[in-house]
């Protein structure tokens, strides 16, 4: 299968636009060795055909669509490669480029959990606007790893797996989690037998997670935040990456620990980046760790077939 990384960046991207950060401020300026990013997204397809799966909408994604030719094919008057639309969560940051879409001649295929159609229809109610457009034709997922196809795409067998991590601020369930408010993705391609699992937002790493991770050939997680306490570092929030619902990677615990413990050959990426997390900038120690560690940086544009 093909996995084209369309936004490697968390919400706000690299650089955020209202950020002068150490690494927002380095990156504008030139001087630092650091890759501009675009918000959080993957496109999924297997190897034979056009047609894919979006996995989540970022507000970029007019502009990913123009920097990745695979997804606008122009075979048609009006055409495009996404065959179907699916959301890990209901957050801002995974969903408002649902709007972009809405130019479609026929409703937008849409695989969410009933809790993430529930933000949507409530605390941010895109499906509701949709409605007055293309519309959406929704396809229930239900987050207990039952293996479901993509409608539109042939070849692709997906399983969803509730995640620890935090339904958006506007969300119904903010304060009362629900499961499948965050879910992780095992991708599998049945030409191939080749895995992958997904999960941009993840806040704990349970038994049974990890040795679903460890069953893929590559796993593209949470790579939001070095520390837990990143943010208040730098004045920028009240809030620890644990209470938002992200595993730091470094410390006791973190996202390097368990990734070390996956099998030798799995490949181990990190997407979902947030623009103060020090491993953006290309020279750091940090990026340096994670190196040795076998461990890649999710970049715009980039292409992995596990
Ligand atoms: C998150 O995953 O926590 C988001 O990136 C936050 C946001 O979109 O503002
Ligand atoms: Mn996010
Ligand atoms: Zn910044």
């Amino acid at each position: 299968m093909r996995i084209h990384v369309l936004g490697s960046a968390a919400g706000g991207g690299f650089p955020q636009w209202n950020c002068n950060c150490r690494l927002c401020a380095g990156v504008r300026s030139g001087t630092l060795r650091a890759t501009a990013r675009t918000q959080s997204s993957i496109f999924v397809a297997p190897d034979q055909g056009e047609d894919g799966l979006l996995v989540n909408a970022s507000p970029d994604l007019l502009q990913q669509i123009k920097s990745n030719p695979v997804l606008q094919p122009a075979r048609g008057l009006r055409d495009s490669a996404i065959a179907a639309v699916l959301l890990v969560d209901g957050q801002v940051d995974h969903t408002t480029g649902l709007l972009m879409l809405r130019e479609r001649s026929r409703p937008l295929p849409l695989l969410c959990t009933d809790a993430v159609a529930e933000d949507l229809t409530q605390g941010l109610p895109l499906l509701r606007v949709l409605g007055h457009f293309c519309g959406v034709e929704r396809c229930r997922i239900v987050p207990d790893g039952r293996v479901f196809e993509v409608p539109g795409v042939e070849g692709l067998l997906v399983r969803a797996v509730a995640l620890a991590s935090k339904a958006a601020p506007y969300s119904p369930h903010r304060d009362a989690p629900a499961p499948g408010d965050n879910i992780g993705l095992v991708i599998d391609d049945g030409a191939s037998g080749r895995r992958v699992f997904y999960a941009p937002g993840l806040g704990e790493i349970t038994p049974a997670l990890f040795d679903l991770m460890a069953s893929a050939d590559a796993v593209l997680v949470d790579g939001t935040f070095w520390t837990d306490d990143e943010m208040i570092r730098l004045g920028l929030s009240t809030k620890t990456a644990r209470d938002i619902g992200h595993l730091p990677q470094s410390g006791p615990g973190g996202m390097i620990e368990w990734l070390d413990r996956l099998p030798k050959h799995t490949r181990r990426l990190l997407i979902h980046v947030n623009n103060t997390n020090p491993i953006l900038d290309e020279d750091s120690a940090e990026r340096a760790e994670l190196a040795r560690h076998g461990i890649e940086v999710c970049e715009d544009g980039q292409l992995i077939r596990p």
